[in-house]
């Protein structure tokens, strides 16, 4: 090759790289910064590392001529691929086109999704998808819902093996939420990402209801109310920035730990951990004040933050190593297990599990929530799902009970039996199967109402069953609890007791898979 030729042929190359690179063109790309959104390599380009990331499949194009889609042909169709360092790791990553037929989902798309999805596998790294889509490719009809199959399938497969994460910066509609869905974590930005399986003209047309874009699927919708979404962030960059802290948290794949942190100790007996729990035991108090204190420079990580807040869950470390956090909180609803505190634990505690994350669990729960609408919403099945996440997970199982654990929901939250390594109980804890009150209502009865003075054999039977079950000793004195400590020597204890069950090694029986309650 002469060198006249390599150099027209470099230029050629050239042009067509940048062709390539704007995407559907510079009208689509003004239209898409108008909406307050970054382009797909835009997205990138912030996420990788200094900005750096190879980029795969950019020449490849649609097949299709169908409904005039011969003569809309893009080069890299409706999602850029690639892979880089994020926080000096490995990372693959994905981005949606929306400048390209609104990002719709063509085959060779999915295609290209699937691809760098297989490369993430093979390599035991993260893969994140940033949506911005309008769903299945409508021209290309049933092609293009092969195309979702072919993500699909990964995601369910991968699930376990490398984290996924998708984020929401667009429209996510129709099949375009169904890889979310399977995904890990979903984080959305507000005003600008939405998710809904039909938009709110189908919604009128359908059911009459009339509702905005938002308020079907936003940010908000799917933070509070439907659970879907994990984390909400004002801003893309904002948004980037917590999926790094949470990849920072979490390790590369289902084979390896996450990485240990530095950390500066602070007092290794934290006396002010005894005066949180308040005296009256109806007395509401932040359970997010114990966490604090216990793990790394108050670096809590929480996941799921606005929905089902009755249970907390999220990230944190214990002298550098990650932990998982499952605490039930009694600044709301008393703490009480519900259909969405369940499920919310469950998929956390599974993710840990899944990933050799330790799980440390704080208990003050007075029960299961009582009601029609949670009875016939299904809350047996769903609670159920709690308790398999717990007794099938074989990380190092830790929790500590700070008050209330009461019948089934004491069962549920790592008791014993379903083989958790360390029971610990402040002196506060207060072990039964249901609260005195109740208790005494339902096993004296008679004797309460055949009495001269009804309120005060009440009362008597109370303190009675108060001092014999309302403690953690009776607990201890069994070997369901393994010790009662001093409130403010927990991180000294749950780090001991870490460093040691490092080396656990446990299986659950040889099985194709088992069958959760879904
Ligand atoms: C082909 C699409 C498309 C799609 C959008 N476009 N969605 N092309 N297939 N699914 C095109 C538009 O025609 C338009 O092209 C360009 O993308 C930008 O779209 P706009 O509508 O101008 O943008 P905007 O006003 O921001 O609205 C975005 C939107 C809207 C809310 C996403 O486009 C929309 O409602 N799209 C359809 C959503 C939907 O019903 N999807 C379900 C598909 S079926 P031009 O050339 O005019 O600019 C499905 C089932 C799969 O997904 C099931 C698998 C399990």
């Amino acid at each position: 090759m002469s060198e006249k030729n390599n150099k027209d042929i470099l230029q050629d190359l050239n042009d067509r790289r940048s062709k390539a690179q704007k995407g559907g063109g510079d009208k689509r790309i003004e239209s898409q910064k108008a909406k307050g959104k970054l382009t797909a390599r835009e997205r990138l380009a912030k996420f990788f590392d200094n900005g750096k990331y190879e980029e795969l499949d950019i020449f490849v194009q649609h097949q299709s001529k169908d409904l005039g889609l011969d003569k809309n042909v893009f080069d890299g169709d409706s999602v850029v691929t690639g892979y880089g360092l994020v926080n000096g790791k490995p990372t693959f990553a994905y981005a949606q086109d929306f400048t390209v037929l609104g990002g719709s989902l063509s085959l060779v798309a999915g295609k290209k999704i699937a691809k760098v999805m297989d490369l993430a596998s093979k390599n035991g790294a993260p893969i994140i998808g940033f949506n911005d889509s309008g769903g299945a490719r409508i021209q290309e009809g049933v092609d293009s819902l092969a195309g979702y199959g072919e993500v699909f399938v990964r995601n369910t497969l991968f699930s376990g093996v490398i984290p996924q994460i998708s984020v929401i910066v667009g429209p996510s509609a129709g099949g375009a939420v169904y890889s979310p869905a399977i995904t890990d974590f979903i984080f959305m930005v507000k005003e600008i990402g939405q998710m809904y399986i039909t938009g709110p003209d189908v919604v009128k047309s359908v059911t009459g209801e009339e509702i905005s874009h938002q308020d079907l699927g936003g940010s908000d919708a799917h933070s509070t109310k439907s659970g879907v979404a994990h984390f909400v962030y004002e801003t893309e960059e904002e948004c980037m920035q917590g999926i790094k802290r949470l990849l920072d948290f979490i390790p590369q794949n289902n084979l390896e730990n996450a990485t240990k942190k530095d950390f500066s100790e602070t007092k290794s007996i934290d006396e002010e951990l005894r005066q949180i729990v308040p005296e009256k035991s109806t007395e509401a108090y932040d359970v997010k004040e114990v966490i604090n204190r216990v793990i790394d420079n108050q670096d809590f990580l929480e996941v799921h933050e606005n929905f089902a807040p009755n249970i907390v869950v999220g990230f944190g470390r214990i002298k550098g190593d990650t932990v998982g956090i499952v605490a039930n909180q009694p600044a709301s609803l008393a703490g009480m297990l519900d259909i969405n505190a369940s499920d919310k634990a469950a998929r956390f505690v599974r993710f840990c599990d899944a990933y050799n994350i330790p799980i440390i669990t704080f208990v003050d729960v007075p029960g299961f929530m009582p009601g029609v609408n949670q009875e016939h919403q299904g809350i047996i099945r769903h609670g159920a799902k709690l308790i398999y996440a717990y007794a099938e997970a074989t990380v190092p199982k830790i929790s500590i009970i700070l008050r209330k654990a009461y019948g089934g929901a004491y069962i549920v939250m790592n008791s014993k039996e379903l083989r958790s390594d360390l029971n610990l109980a402040w002196p506060t804890a207060e072990i039964a199967v249901m609260g005195p009150e109740g208790a005494v209502n339902v096993i004296s009865r008679k004797e309460i109402s055949e009495s001269k003075n009804p309120e005060e054999t009440r009362n008597k039977l109370i303190d009675e069953y108060k001092e014999k079950f309302s403690s953690p000793f009776l607990a201890a004195s069994r070997g369901y609890i393994d010790d009662v400590i001093d409130p403010a020597e927990t991180r000294n204890k749950i780090a001991s007791s870490l460093e040691i069950f490092s080396k656990k090694f446990l299986d659950n029986p040889s099985k194709k898979h088992g069958n959760i309650p879904l």
